[in-house]
C-alpha cells in the first residue's frame, strides 16, 4: 500500500517530505497529490503528454499473458536476484526494493514474495499500468512517474531497483540506490520470441541493445553479473495475440493485418522466450550527493 512507501517518496515539485492522508498526498509547502480510488497517486508534473506509456490494451494484454505464467521462469530468477541483492546491501531498517517501468508490478510482487519484511515502490509512466500493480501486492505502492525525469525517490532510499524492458535512467538509478545497492536490469536478447518476429514481422530486437544498456549506466554503475535466461513457451493464438499486443510492435503494427497474420498461424507456435539479466552495483560515491 502507498502509505507503506510514502516516506520514501518526495514531492515532484519541491523535493520536499510526503505525508499521507485519507485522500491525498502532501508535501509540507502544500503540494497536494491526490491518491486514485484504486489506492496509487500521480506525482508527474507538467502537461507534457508522455508518449512512451503503454495504453489500456497493452496494460490488458500484458496482464493476461503474464497471469498465465508464460514467463515464470524469468520471474523466478528476477526474484532471486532481488532476495541476493537485498541480503547484499547494508543499509538499515526494511528492505526496499522499487521498479522503475514497473507495468502491472508482476515482477516486483514475485520479488516481495521472497523478501518477507521489504517494501517494493512500482513506478510506471502508465497509469493504466500503475491502477493493476497498486492491486499486486499488499506491500508495494504504486505511483505514476516519468523515470526520465528526477524520480520522486528519496536519494540513498533503495535497496534493489528492478527494470525490466523499461526504459533507463542512470544518474537517477544511482542517487536513489544506496551504497552496495544493486540494479537488476532485463532486456530481451535477440532470440526473444523467435520464430514469432520473424513470422509475424515483429519489431526485433537491434542487436547494439547490450551496449546501448551498458553505456546509459556504465558511469554510476559496474556491472557484476550477467545471465541468459532461455526457455520455450507453447502458445495458443490468442496467447501470441497478447505477446504481441504487449509488446513495442503494438505500437507500430496496423492491427488488423496483424491479426490476420495470427489466424494464419497454426493452431499453436513453439516459441522461444530469451531474456538477459544484468547486475550492476553502484559504484561508491566520491562526492556528497545532493540531497533532495
Ligand atoms: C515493455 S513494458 C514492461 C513492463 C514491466 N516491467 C514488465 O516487464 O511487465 C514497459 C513499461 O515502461 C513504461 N514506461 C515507458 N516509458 C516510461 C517512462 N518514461 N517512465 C516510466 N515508465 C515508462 C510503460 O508504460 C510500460 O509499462
Ligand atoms: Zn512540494
Amino acid at each position: 500500500m502507498l502509505a507503506d512507501v510514502v516516506e520514501l517518496l518526495i514531492c515532484p515539485v519541491c523535493g520536499g517530505d510526503l505525508g499521507l492522508d485519507e485522500r491525498a498526498v502532501r508535501c509540507p509547502s502544500g503540494h497536494a497529490f491526490d491518491v486514485a480510488r484504486q489506492g496509487y497517486v500521480s506525482l508527474l508534473t507538467g502537461s507534457r503528454a508522455p508518449g512512451t506509456a503503454d495504453s489500456a490494451e497493452m496494460v490488458a494484454a500484458r496482464d493476461a499473458f503474464l497471469g498465465v505464467g508464460h514467463f515464470d521462469p524469468l520471474a523466478e530468477a528476477v526474484a532471486e536476484a532481488c532476495r541476493t541483492g537485498a541480503e547484499g546491501s547494508r543499509r538499515t531498517g526494511a528492505k526496499v526494493v522499487a521498479d522503475a517501468g514497473a507495468g502491472t508490478g508482476h515482477y516486483l510482487a514475485r520479488a516481495l514474495d521472497r523478501l518477507p519484511d521489504a517494501v517494493g515502490i512500482a513506478l510506471d509512466v502508465s497509469k493504466h499500468a500503475v491502477r493493476r500493480a497498486a492491486r499486486a501486492h499488499p506491500r508495494l505502492g504504486a505511483v505514476v512517474a516519468d523515470v526520465w525525469r528526477p524520480m520522486p525517490v528519496r536519494s540513498d532510499s533503495v535497496d534493489v531497483l528492478l527494470n525490466v524492458f523499461a526504459p533507463r535512467n542512470g544518474p537517477e538509478f544511482a542517487r536513489v540506490l544506496g551504497d552496495d545497492g544493486t540494479l537488476v536490469v532485463v532486456t530481451p536478447t535477440s532470440q526473444h520470441l523467435e520464430p514469432l518476429v520473424e513470422r509475424l514481422g515483429l519489431l526485433s530486437v537491434d542487436e547494439e541493445k547490450e551496449r546501448r544498456v551498458a553505456e546509459s549506466l556504465g558511469g554510476h554503475f559496474a556491472e557484476t553479473g550477467r545471465s541468459v535466461h532461455e526457455f520455450g513457451m507453447t502458445l495458443g493464438r490468442e496467447a501470441v495475440e497478447a505477446v504481441v499486443g504487449m509488446g513495442p510492435s503494438a505500437w507500430h503494427t496496423d492491427s488488423h493485418a496483424m491479426r490476420a497474420r495470427i489466424t494464419a498461424l497454426p493452431e499453436t507456435s513453439e516459441v522461444t522466450a530469451s531474456f538477459r539479466m544484468s547486475i550492476f552495483q553502484r559504484h561508491h560515491r566520491s562526492s556528497p550527493v545532493l540531497d533532495r
